[in-house]
């Protein structure tokens, strides 16, 4: 049987910031999601997760994202080891073997942990834990190993002697325990370090047999403490999101400028140009072409569907829907078949009907647009009066001319035109020609008044002129 722990509770100094360390954003999610997410595939029978600082934040953001996590309170934080001993009560029946992870390593994957729960049960050790060897093993503990291969320490970088600190295998803070052993040595922990605090890896020290297991990739055992880290554990996830989709049939054009996040789901033959970014949810359909330079948050979008240098959030486009250059779709925007939105236009809240056609300049707010609707350029939606928000309703096959403002709410009837410059402030009935401006006044053979003759006026010799009293 297998129980996860993930340590959470820490808070994070070395990022220097107003957050919890494992809320931090981090490829379309956070440092914590990443670790849980890793652990999902080995179905284990518990997920438990420690809390402490910012407790409230971590715990309202992990339950609305992971089921059956429960929640282990640390108060204060006095180091790996304090919070481990936090499961002793939670544990106090579980006998079987317990996966410890800090919540700081997001690169692992899946694979490697199954390597290490198997190593573990095969081993039949109190203990194995992830290792790895690194050229630069600045920061983590060193593990250290009798000619067995036995762990027998691991000594904190800033707790290492020169000597101690030249050894490049490091802790990954990634362990397999059998939990009753490391049950009965945690009370036995000792602050008598220089950190002063209660070590996780000091119980590692207490256990026998303590194997390892070196991890094949060792990036994915980096730890995140400050934000370099933390950009750099950002590309590799990105770079591996990236493979993900060129393997299944997404051509990216330019990868490296380009990022996405792990709840986006492309179709075969998209086609995503440089500097595109997705974030949050999406659906991009078969054929499907976006950018250069696009963003798309939370949006579905169906087969060749064409964006290009726009903004997409929450909306829905259908399909052989045509985007931008420079359009905006807000919360809500929802575009049926084959429609056109062009430069500089604004939807927010709007369904368009098939075929609709809002080319240039317009704000479509609270609207609903009937099928083959013809929207014309400089076309603005008046929807909010001050105090509250209206909506417009144009029937099929109608046709606003330029420059028009249509004043909600309003609603306009089928096969309406209305005449370029109007401003609308009542319905008009189907078939209607509306017509709201001021009649254009022609004064034939005008001529400009002549200047009046001022005083004080310069002179062709440019001298000032003295006026006359
Ligand atoms: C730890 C290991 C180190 C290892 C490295 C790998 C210890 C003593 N050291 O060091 O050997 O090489 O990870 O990345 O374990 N936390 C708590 N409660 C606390 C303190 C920390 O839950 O009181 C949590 C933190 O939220 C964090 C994790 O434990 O997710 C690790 O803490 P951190 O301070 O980052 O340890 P490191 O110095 O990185
Ligand atoms: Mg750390």
């Amino acid at each position: 049987m297998l129980a996860v722990a993930i340590l959470a509770a820490g808070k994070g100094t070395r990022m220097r910031s107003a957050h919890p360390k494992v809320l931090q954003p981090l490829a379309g999610a956070t440092l914590v999601d990443w670790v849980l997410q890793s652990c999902e595939p080995l179905n284990p029978h518990r997920r438990l997760l420690v809390v402490g600082h910012q407790a409230e934040r971590v715990q309202q953001h992990v339950q609305h994202r992971h089921q059956q996590v429960e929640f282990v309170l640390q108060q204060p934080q006095r180091g790996t080891g304090h919070s481990v001993q936090q499961l002793l009560q939670p544990l106090a029946d579980f006998t079987g073997a317990l996966l410890v992870l800090n919540g700081d390593v997001p690169l692992l994957r899946n694979a490697t942990l199954r390597r290490l729960v198997d190593h573990h049960h095969r081993s039949g050790s109190a203990v194995t834990i992830l290792t790895a060897r690194l050229e630069d093993p600045r920061g983590y503990g060193r593990v250290f190993c009798d000619d067995r291969q036995r762990v027998t320490a691991i000594v904190e970088d800033r707790d290492c002697t020169d000597e101690q600190r030249r050894n490049g295998l490091i802790n990954a803070g990634v362990y397999c325990f059998h939990w009753p052993s490391v049950a009965a040595v945690l009370p036995r922990l000792k602050a008598d370090n220089q950190q002063g605090e209660l070590y996780l890896t000091d119980a590692v020290g207490l256990l026998n047999p303590a194997t390892q297991l070196t991890a094949e990739d060792a990036t994915e055992i980096s730890g995140v403490n400050d934000r370099g880290q933390l950009a750099a554990c950002e590309q590799v996830l990105q770079q591996r999101l990236r493979q993900q989709w060129l393997a299944a049939g997404v051509s990216f054009l330019d990868p490296a400028s380009c990022s996405l996040s792990p709840d986006t789901r492309f179709g075969r033959d998209v086609v995503v140009e440089p500097q595109t970014h997705f974030r949050g949810s999406n659906s991009i359909g078969d054929g499907c072409r976006i950018g250069p330079s696009t963003l798309i948050e939370d949006s579905q979008l169906e087969a060749e569907v064409e964006v290009t240098f726009s903004v997409v959030r929450q909306a829905r486009l259908a399909r052989g829907s045509i985007v931008g250059p420079f359009a905006h779709l807000r919360p809500g925007a929802v575009l049926e078949e084959r429609c056109k939105v062009g430069n500089f236009v604004e939807v927010k809240n709007s369904r368009l009907g098939a075929d609709v056609k809002a080319g240039h300049l317009s704000y479509l707010g609270d609207a609903r647009l009937g099928r083959g609707v013809n929207v014309g350029a400089g076309t603005i939606t008046a929807n909010f009066d001050g105090t509250g928000k209206h909506p417009t309703t144009i029937g099929e096959g109608s046709s606003i001319g330029a420059n028009s403002v249509l004043v909600a709410p309003v609603t306009l009837g089928r096969d309406v035109t209305v005449a370029a410059g109007s401003t609308i402030t009542k319905d008009v009935a189907d078939d209607g020609l509306a017509i709201a401006r001021c009649r254009q006044v022609e004064k034939k053979d005008w001529r400009k008044p002549a200047a009046p003759h001022r005083s004080g006026s310069v002179s062709e010799a440019g001298e000032k002129t003295k006026s006359s009293p």
